[in-house]
């Protein structure tokens, strides 16, 4: 299992958050794809790098970070195969499991706490998708 990780510098320190999570806690490997630090990038940029790992099989699942989740989600989605949520509790990290299929999260560094992060990906990663009716949906997302 390897998850793809990019940030810009609003979701900079998230990123490090989430990827310090996942490496000594979880044991999972991760791709960085950047940014690297809190200096101006565009998101759009990250998003699709993470995205694009992902939908070519360099990474199993994504994670992205920017100010809001907003923009980052929005580029990752314009990916063919990707499904990115963008989740603030952990309802929505359980359900878009569960009912989507989410392959990427996307988070925001100024709306979300690293400790709530953190435990959404933890719900995200050991929820099971349900599939049955939601394949179906599923299906007509990527037609
Ligand atoms: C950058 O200031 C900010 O616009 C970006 O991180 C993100 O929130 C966009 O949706």
């Amino acid at each position: 299992m390897k998850i793809a990780l990019a940030s810009d510098h609003g979701g900079f320190e998230l990123k490090e958050a989430i990827k310090k999570h996942l490496t000594e806690d979880r044991k999972i490997e991760v791709l960085d794809l950047g940014t690297d630090s809190t200096a101006s990038v565009d998101y759009p940029v990250y998003g699709h790098k993470a995205a694009h790992a992902v939908a070519d099989g360099e990474a199993d699942l994504g994670i992205v970070c920017c100010g809001t989740g907003i923009g980052i989600s929005m580029a990752a989605n314009k990916v063919k195969g990707i499904r990115c949520a963008l989740c603030t509790n952990e309802y929505m990290a359980e359900f878009t499991k569960r009912h989507n299929n989410a392959n990427m999260l996307a988070f925001g560094g100024r709306t979300t706490t690293p400790d709530l992060a953190n435990r959404m990906v933890d719900i995200w990663l050991d929820t099971e998708y349900e599939g049955g009716r939601h394949q179906r949906r599923v299906d007509q997302i990527e037609e």
